[in-house]
């Protein structure tokens, strides 16, 4: 069986992971913009997450006080939450949520999105 390999445009969201991580505290998520598109940005003690600023529920918006748990995040509408890790909903109610491939790098943050 073959995959095809996801081919990604980056993003950089942060000019330093460290100004990053003094702009998205620990176990909090802020709203980015990327080439037009806004994402949820989440940092957790695994690191940052992006996934779609609108919650897949109801699509209201996820980073308006999402906050994270335990590696989750939470929507604050429903409490609806998602492993940031694989995108499921906790309680398998089939509504996963997409993620965007996020990286630390020297030169910055960076988030890659499908082309
Ligand atoms: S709008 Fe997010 S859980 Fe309902």
């Amino acid at each position: 069986m073959f995959f095809k390999r996801k081919k990604l445009r980056w993003f950089m969201i942060f000019g330093s992971v460290d100004k990053a991580r003094e702009l998205v505290p620990l176990n909090r998520t802020v709203r980015v913009d990327v080439d037009g598109k806004f994402l949820c940005l989440a940092r957790t003690e695994s690191g940052f997450f992006a996934t779609d600023e609108k919650c897949p529920h109801q699509k209201l918006p996820l980073t308006h006080g999402g906050i994270c748990e335990n590696g989750t995040i939470v929507c604050p509408f429903h409490r609806y939450a998602w492993d940031l890790k694989s995108g499921r909903e906790i309680e398998r109610r089939e509504v996963n949520i997409q993620l965007y491939t996020v990286e630390e790098r020297p030169d910055g943050l960076f988030v890659g999105i499908e082309s």
